[in-house]
């Protein structure tokens, strides 16, 4: 890859998020999302995380990306120096990898739930993750959202005093300025480290949304 990403490691770091404008460009997301969409044909169900009429993930690892042959296309991403090296510099370790990859494609439902993930709420599993949008998002495809940093520490921190932490701590925000969701047309890209308040976007428009999402971490 492609776009110079180093100096978004210090927004990272400060706000727990980024948005980044143009991560892959047109031809780089044109061929992604053709080779996805090949990947959710022929893979095996066992490769399948979630596979509903609304919600389909599939779920790689890198030796997976070596293997086998509809999945190669991803080991790109497994090895990408430019990436390698912002997880490093935002861990502040070389002892850092990407889990893995997993590929999404939502759709409308019918009904708006208020169920996690789609709450606002903090992981404890710490993870840095850079979520790809292969089709554009706009209002009502289910762009991801994060608290402002400066809500997101009050948030935390009152949550963290009232009780002990859970996988997910679910954090309720009833003002809608200090939250952002992140949209943008194809190739935007955000990336978050999952200590931050955020919630996954659900899919209230009739576009289908295409997301490919890097988890990475320092080694466990
Ligand atoms: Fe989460």
């Amino acid at each position: 890859m492609r776009k110079d990403i180093s100096q978004f490691v210090k927004k990272v770091s400060l706000n727990g998020y980024s948005k980044i404008d143009g991560f892959l460009n047109y031809e780089e997301v044109k061929e992604l999302e053709n080779n996805t969409n090949t990947a959710f044909k022929k893979a095996k169900k066992n490769f399948y995380h979630t596979n509903t009429n609304f919600v389909k993930v599939l779920s790689v690892n890198e030796e997976q990306s070596e293997k086998i042959r509809y999945f190669k296309f991803l080991n790109q991403f497994f090895i990408d120096t430019n990436i390698k090296n912002f997880v490093d510099e935002y861990f502040k370790s070389t002892e850092t990898e990407i889990s893995k990859i997993f590929l999404a494609e939502s759709s409308n439902n019918g009904t708006k739930v208020d169920v996690l993930p789609y709450k606002m709420h903090f992981d404890k599993t710490r993870y840095l993750k850079f979520m790809i949008y292969l089709k554009d998002v706009f209002a009502g495809d289910g762009g991801v959202t994060f608290a402002k940093a400066e809500w997101n520490t009050k948030l935390q921190k009152d949550l963290l005093m009232r009780e002990s932490l859970k996988e997910e701590n679910v954090v309720e925000v009833n003002n809608l300025d200090h939250i952002e969701e992140i949209m943008g047309p194809a190739g935007t890209a955000a990336v978050f480290d999952t200590n931050i308040t955020h919630k996954a976007g659900q899919v209230l428009s009739n576009n289908k949304r295409l997301v490919l999402r890097i988890d990475t971490r320092i080694k466990i």
